[in-house]
């Protein structure tokens, strides 16, 4: 499969203000066809509890279920997984909700914009 890791550091940069200097510590579930980078899920895992670090489907490829795919698939591989999400992003907080996370805590103003964190988890 081709390498998508430029292309998911200039996203991670361009949209979310992360400076990513090397994915190798990371390990990257990616959507693609035919060398079309679709959507992406970057995760780090101890044991048997995975933390999402960031998720993200690009604008044309957005409802239609690929952040589900790639979240359903982390949950194969392990028991638990965390996350945290911006309180103002609704689309993503109702994704993680329907995909069965529950929020366990919340970090006020965490976020640059001065948004909250709410920290969620998912259990099997
Ligand atoms: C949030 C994001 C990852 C969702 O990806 P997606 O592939 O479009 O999500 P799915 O198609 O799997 O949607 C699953 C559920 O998420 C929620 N959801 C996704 N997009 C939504 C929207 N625009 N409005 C409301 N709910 C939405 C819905 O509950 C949806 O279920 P439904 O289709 O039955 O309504 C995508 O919008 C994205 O990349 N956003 C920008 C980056 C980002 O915010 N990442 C998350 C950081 S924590």
């Amino acid at each position: 499969m081709l390498n998508y890791d430029d292309e998911i550091k200039k996203i991670e940069t361009d949209y979310f203000g992360n400076a990513f200097n090397n994915l190798s510590n990371f390990k990257v579930l990616v959507k693609e066809k035919n060398g079309v980078l679709k959507a992406y899920l970057i995760y780090q895992v101890v044991f048997d509890e995975a933390e999402i670090i960031s998720v993200f489907v690009k604008e044309e490829f957005r409802k239609m279920g690929l952040a589900t795919e790639l979240i359903n698939e982390l949950k194969e591989s392990c028991k638990t997984i965390f996350l945290d999400v911006a309180s103002n992003n609704c689309n993503a907080y109702n994704l993680y909700l329907k995909l069965g996370f529950k929020e366990y805590n919340k970090r006020l103003k965490y976020y640059s914009d001065n948004s909250d964190a709410i920290l969620m988890k998912w259990s099997c």
